[in-house]
């Protein structure tokens, strides 16, 4: 079997840790090469004791020189850092960004929520995302545009929850799309592996629970909305316009995250009242949207009616577990969605877009069953 070199940029953090335990048993890659920033020389066995077969490599510097010459590399780095450092990376090299620097199609809203230079859009790594509907009246997803890709953008951990968990109902024309409130509970390790003395200090976090980037300054933000502005295409009958709909304001959304004592794991709870096209709905009907739209999209589990998405049955895979009921009293729509924020949330979600990109079995490598409980 093929082997492809890879080197990982922020191998020593949680995000590039999490890409170096998938790699590590993935039957297409080798991982050759680790680089980081203040463990630079240090063996890896030091900071990833759990992946024994990488143990011995040696941290390098972050540099072009030094992660150019392998087929893969892997960006697991601060935004702002993995944007500079890309435009000196091998054309030829199939390069995944896991940070923000390459998701949002438009500079002014990189301008409003993070500021600094702006980088050019990548293809977007979130392979069962709808992008529209063809003439038959089928949905079309992201993969078809991920095959082939040199340039990856791994989406954000809470926009993966919150994107699966709702863009069926943008799909199908199911709510109003300037309400839609999103709440989640996200592990720890969602924030990296830096120390914060404000909020993630042990003493602090343990047996609490706290909300963070509250009043609409989320950097997830603008990301959610032009996912979800893509996934609206489907509902109508004009041609999809490479122009998300989040420009024209016409999607907004109340996001609120907060922090909560788990190291893994994110579950999104995303509301919004539902159109005249959703009233009448039973409560299987709306099931059965929901399974339709994710029908043949094997990491996507739409959980049994009443059976309820929860964090660990998730964690170590690169699954999302999905469920959609109707509030008759309010006439809203609430869909869940549990996610490892690692895994799915990106290491494994690049993973599987590599797959795609390279025309290897979209599963190699990758595992859809959790370590419950
Ligand atoms: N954590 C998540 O759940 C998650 C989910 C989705 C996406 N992401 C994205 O993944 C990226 C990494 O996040 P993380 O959570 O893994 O962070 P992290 O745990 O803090 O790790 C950061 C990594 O980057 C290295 N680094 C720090 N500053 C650097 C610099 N100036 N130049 C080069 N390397 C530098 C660190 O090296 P040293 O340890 O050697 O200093 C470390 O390997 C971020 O862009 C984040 O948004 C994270």
């Amino acid at each position: 079997m093929s082997q492809y070199t890879v080197a990982v940029a922020g191998a020593t953090g949680y995000a590039g840790g999490e890409a170096l335990r998938i790699l590590a048993t993935h039957p297409n890659f080798a991982v050759t090469c680790v680089t980081g920033h203040s463990s630079i020389g240090d063996r890896l066995a030091i900071h990833m004791p759990h992946i024994p077969q990488l143990g011995n490599l040696v941290v390098e510097d972050t540099t072009a020189e030094v992660l150019n010459g392998h087929d893969v590399i892997i960006l697991a780095l601060p935004h702002g850092a993995s944007g500079k450092l890309a435009e000196h990376l091998d054309p030829h090299a199939i390069v995944v960004d896991l940070g923000a620097d390459h998701r949002l199609e438009q500079q002014k809203l990189w301008d409003e929520y993070y500021g600094g230079e702006f980088f050019q859009h990548w293809t977007y790594g979130m392979p069962e995302l709808i992008t529209g509907s063809n003439a038959d009246g089928q949905v079309t997803r992201q993969r078809e545009s991920i095959v082939g890709a040199k340039r990856i953008a791994g989406p954000g951990c809470n926009v993966t929850a919150v994107t699966l968990a709702f863009q069926p109902a943008l799909a199908a024309g199911l709510v109003d799309a300037q309400a839609i409130v999103a709440n989640l509970a996200v592990g720890y390790s969602g924030a990296g592996k830096n120390l914060k003395r404000t909020n993630l200090l042990a003493a602090q976090a343990f047996g609490s629970a706290t909300p963070y980037g509250v009043g609409g300054s989320h950097r997830h933000i603008p990301e959610i909305l032009q996912n979800l502005s893509h996934a609206a295409q489907a509902s109508t009958t004009e041609p999809a316009t490479a122009e998300p709909a989040s420009i024209k304001q016409d999607i907004a959304m109340s996001f609120t995250p907060m922090l909560v004592p788990m190291a893994r794991g994110i579950l999104a709870s995303v509301v919004a009242p539902m159109t005249e096209r959703a009233a009448g709905l039973t409560d299987e009907a709306i099931h059965e949207i929901w399974t339709q739209a994710y029908e043949g999209q094997d990491f996507i589990q739409v959980l049994p009616q009443g059976v309820m998405p929860a964090t660990a049955d998730v964690i170590g895979s690169n699954a999302a577990h999905i469920q959609v009921a109707i509030d008759h009293r309010s006439h809203t729509l609430q869909a869940f969605a549990a996610i490892d924020n690692l895994n799915r949330g990106t290491a494994g979600q690049a993973v599987q877009s590599l797959n795609i990109a390279m025309n290897l079995p979209e599963m190699n490598g990758l595992t859809m069953i959790g370590v419950a409980p």
